[in-house]
């Protein structure tokens, strides 16, 4: 597709997020949480703030949702759960891989019931697959999962029975790139940000295939969280960019809005970690029932 414009994404427009009034780094559960280097609580809200403000500006929307104090990592709204809008609002709950974040889905739970969406769990059946909804993208009706590091495989078959949706699983190999939103961001209908090496080859690979045009990145590039970036129109809100990223961006006829995350990436997220979307649509809305997982070996 070249150079040419591409349909705007039909999401990405109003976002959850939460406040962060007890946010820290408490312990480690990925390679960039250091308990010496504990984020400032003033800088930590000018920079959530700078956040708002520029969805705002953008033309997007923000509800916000209190940050429980047992939660330090609950700021990170993404991973609250997957929400699917619609006709029949759905939101599927995380089921964290860490006990020291599992407190934030009864939070979570809440929260979606009150909002009008059904709420599903996955993982709490006694099976314990664990499902973290960084780790899940709405892309061209259907879904993509990430999963090794934080989602189990087995999540997968409950996300594409439950939602009836096809869902495309990812292996994700690369510690640093524990949840696909570092790895991999939807940008418009035909393009999206993919670092491959945070994947088995294979699934690199398929990956790619999924996607008409990709802006693939290396692994230092993704090391910015570049790719942890929302879109809002033709906007993109990144905590970094490099050179080579703008280039490509601006020659698709994106903008680039830099908000500076610093006390963020102290817990190992920057902005889609911290912003929820809660406009996606599915194919499910189509009713196909196209409920099937399409991943690397049998599953
Ligand atoms: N400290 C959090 C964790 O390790 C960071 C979550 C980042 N969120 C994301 N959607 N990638 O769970």
């Amino acid at each position: 597709m070249g150079q040419e414009s591409s349909r705007e994404l039909s999401w990405g427009r109003d976002y959850l997020m939460v406040v962060p009034d007890h946010f820290r780094v408490e312990y480690r559960i990925n390679p960039f949480m250091d308990l010496e280097d504990q984020p400032d609580p003033l800088t930590t809200r000018t920079q959530w703030d700078a956040i708002v403000a520029a969805i705002t500006d953008a033309g997007g929307t923000v509800t916000v949702l209190d940050q429980r104090a047992d939660a330090p990592d609950m700021v990170y709204a993404m991973n609250l759960g997957l929400p699917l809008a619609g006709p029949e609002p759905v939101a599927v709950v995380s089921h964290m891989r860490y006990p020291e974040r599992r407190m934030e889905s009864a939070t979570a739970t809440a929260w979606f019931t009150d909002h009008g969406f059904g709420v599903r769990t996955i993982g709490s059946d006694g099976i314990g697959a664990h499902f973290e909804a960084g780790d899940a993208f709405a892309w061209r009706g259907d879904l993509i999962v990430g999963y090794g590091p934080r989602t189990d495989r087995l999540a997968l078959k409950h996300l594409a029975h439950d939602l009836d949706v096809r869902v495309h699983g990812v292996r994700i190999v690369h510690p640093g790139m524990y949840h696909l939103d570092l790895a991999f961001g939807p940008l418009d209908a035909s393009r999206a940000i993919v670092c491959p090496d945070a994947f088995s080859s294979q699934d690199a690979a398929r990956l790619l295939d999924l996607v008409p045009d990709p802006l693939v990145i290396t692994e230092a590039e993704a090391m910015t969280f570049c790719a942890n970036s929302i879109v809002i129109g033709r906007t993109v809100l990144m905590p970094a960019c490099p050179d080579r990223v703008r280039l490509q961006l601006e020659a698709w006829g994106f903008s680039i809005v830099i908000v500076d995350v610093s006390e963020f990436l102290k817990g190992g997220g920057a902005i889609r970690c911290l912003t929820n979307p809660l406009d996606v649509t599915l194919g499910r809305d189509l009713m196909t029932g196209r409920g099937q997982v399409i991943a690397t070996g049998s599953m």
